[in-house]
């Protein structure tokens, strides 16, 4: 049923069937998001409340959108990155679900950050973030609108170290809720999520076959340990590069060739970025490689390789395939998928529902909670409670089917006993 009063800037209306049916198939495999919309349907723990979410709009974020509405919550959506929209789903939001969402696959920059005003125009009481676009602009650009919000949540590891540079600052005026840095969160869907959907990305925009490739991924956080496991399980080899020494030792004992990017550009034939830093591919790096080579980056914003030394290094340029883009240097082809852009959701659908699950489960409760405090909290970054995240594990293996042990009573008073030794 259509709500003739829902404002929404998409691509297409008449894809909102095909993206009806996506987010059916997305939310039978998010069980656990489903219980929490379930009671959120009885308790109504958000009700009155208008949420601003700058998210990916995709099949999972659709459900967890359905669940903040669930909840009693008027949600205006509108997407976190340019390229990472599903066009079938903004479509479904806004005239199935009664969703104000502002998104549209390939939007300029200037139509992005339109996007993200029109979101703070509903002057949300709550945001919703992920890489802390809509938190920056409203900080930056809204100071006056600021005191209208009581909380936030934000979903990423770049949206958190920016939370914590406007807090080291104290620039930031309302609580935020670091949803990425629950358990349940990044260490599933930063290791298995990024992980395979990076692969996913990489496959659809280039059919390439992964046996037997050099495979350099740059940055060794839960992100790229879980890129670099799957993309062995796939028979790369797999060269890590990393800046700090811990992590480095990791990826050596992991089994991986460790080196610098200046070695490693030289034989690498896929190279991934998942640092969350700038000039992470440079020229220096384009030079020295191999005809053929594939650049693709997985970490939040698109500033990881330099797009912009490679045009200016490039003879020519040219579409290869819909999502790969060659560029001409000195004679050998350079080629960058979706744009130096986020991979899986650009060339891919995103993280697997089954573990978006879990992130979401986080964002849907991180809201019930950071409202339930009344306005009690001082604007800082808060983890998600300990007992929220153990709540999430619980009911993910139930829903697996997947028993555990308990302790027996000698075993739990063995644990907080410090008298029995050798
Ligand atoms: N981030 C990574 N994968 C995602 C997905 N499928 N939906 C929303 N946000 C994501």
């Amino acid at each position: 049923m259509t709500d003739e009063t829902v404002t929404y800037d998409i691509a297409d209306a008449g894809l909102a069937e095909l993206g009806r049916q996506r987010i059916a198939w997305a939310d039978s495999h998010m069980p656990v998001l489903a219980s929490i919309r379930e009671r959120f349907a009885k308790e109504r723990p958000l009700e009155g409340i208008t949420i601003g979410a700058c998210l990916h709009i995709t099949t999972e974020t659709a459900n967890l959108l359905r669940t903040l509405k669930a909840g009693g919550a008027t949600v205006v959506a509108c997407a976190s990155n340019p390229l990472s929209t599903q066009d079938d789903v903004a479509a479904s939001l806004a005239l199935d679900e009664g969703i104000a969402t502002f998104a549209i696959k390939g939007e300029d920059t200037d139509t992005y950050f339109r996007h993200i005003d029109a979101v703070l125009d509903a002057r949300p009481q709550m945001t919703m973030d992920d890489g802390c676009d809509l938190v920056s602009r409203l900080h930056r650009e809204r100071p006056e609108q600021v005191a209208d919000v009581l909380a936030g949540t934000e979903e990423t590891t770049t949206g958190v170290i920016r939370l914590r540079a406007m807090e080291a600052d104290a620039a930031l005026k309302f609580p935020i809720v670091a949803v990425n840095d629950a358990d349940t969160k990044h260490m599933f869907d930063n290791r298995y999520g990024t992980g395979q959907s990076t692969l996913d990305g990489i496959i659809r925009a280039t059919n390439v076959l992964l046996a037997g490739k050099v495979m350099v991924v740059a940055g060794y956080g839960y992100c790229g340990k879980g890129l670099s496991e799957r993309a062995a399980g796939m028979g790369a080899n797999v060269v890590v590069c990393e800046v700090d020494p811990l992590r480095a030792l990791e990826a050596v004992m992991d089994g991986y060739r460790v080196m610098p990017m200046a070695d490693a550009a030289r034989i690498g034939d896929i190279f991934v970025t998942v640092t969350g830093d700038r000039d992470v591919l440079r020229a220096e790096h384009f030079q020295v490689m191999k005809d053929g080579a594939i650049l693709a980056n997985s970490g939040h914003f698109d500033i990881e390789i330099d797009l912009e030394a490679l045009a200016k290094m490039a003879g020519g340029r040219r579409m290869a395939r819909a999502m790969a883009e060659e560029f001409q240097v000195e004679g050998k082809r350079i080629l960058v998928i979706a744009e130096g852009r986020l991979v899986n959701l650009g060339a891919a659908e995103g993280h697997p529902a089954a573990v978006m699950d879990m992130s979401f489960a986080n964002q849907a409760l991180a809201a019930e909670w950071v409202l339930a405090q009344k306005g009690a909290l001082e604007p800082k970054v808060y983890l998600v409670p300990k007992d929220i995240d153990a709540e999430i594990a619980r009911l993910k293996l139930e829903t697996m089917g997947i028993e555990i042990d308990v302790l027996t009573p000698e075993q739990v008073e063995y644990l907080s006993s410090w008298t029995v030794g050798t």
